[in-house]
């Protein structure tokens, strides 16, 4: 059992894919045991994408996630890290395949909609970041 973070990015929220979203990952038969709409503190942003400081997309990506409202969520089942990461889709959306969440929403790589750990240790952290308070389960 594995618990991951997705987040629904501002452009997400935006074009009202929150349902859509979390629709999907429950019909996968994975359990939303975190959920919180907010509009993100810089620096949370900027700690989640810490790895990514030094590349010149840090600004954009943390100006972009603290643009307008994001939904952080907790998803938690058997292999949800990679299942979840399978669902969204590649992270550039030209190369996601349809079915996925950005292979059938999204187009560029800078309104890609949503972000999910890339492994259970990165999942870990971002969850500890996101959720501080824990998650119900
Ligand atoms: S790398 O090189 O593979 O480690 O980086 P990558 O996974 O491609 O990207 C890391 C995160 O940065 C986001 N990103 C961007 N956001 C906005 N604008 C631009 N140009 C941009 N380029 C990369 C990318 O979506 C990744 O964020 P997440 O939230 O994981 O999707």
């Amino acid at each position: 059992m594995e618990t991951t973070l997705v987040l629904i990015k501002p452009g997400g929220v935006n074009r009202n894919l929150i349902g859509e979203i979390t629709r999907r990952v429950e019909a996968r038969g994975l359990k939303v045991v975190g959920l919180k709409l907010i509009n993100a503190p810089r620096e949370t942003v900027e700690e989640h994408y810490a790895e990514h400081r030094e590349r010149p997309f840090f600004n954009d990506v943390v100006t972009y996630l603290t643009s307008g409202p994001i939904v952080a969520m907790a998803v938690q089942g058997t292999n949800a890290v990679k299942a979840i990461r399978a669902m969204m889709g590649a992270t550039n959306p030209l190369d996601a395949t349809p079915g996925t969440v950005r292979g059938d929403f999204a187009l560029t790589i800078d309104d890609n909609l949503t972000h999910s750990s890339s492994d259970p240790d990165a999942a870990a952290r971002e969850l500890g970041l996101w959720f501080p308070e824990g998650t119900v389960a």
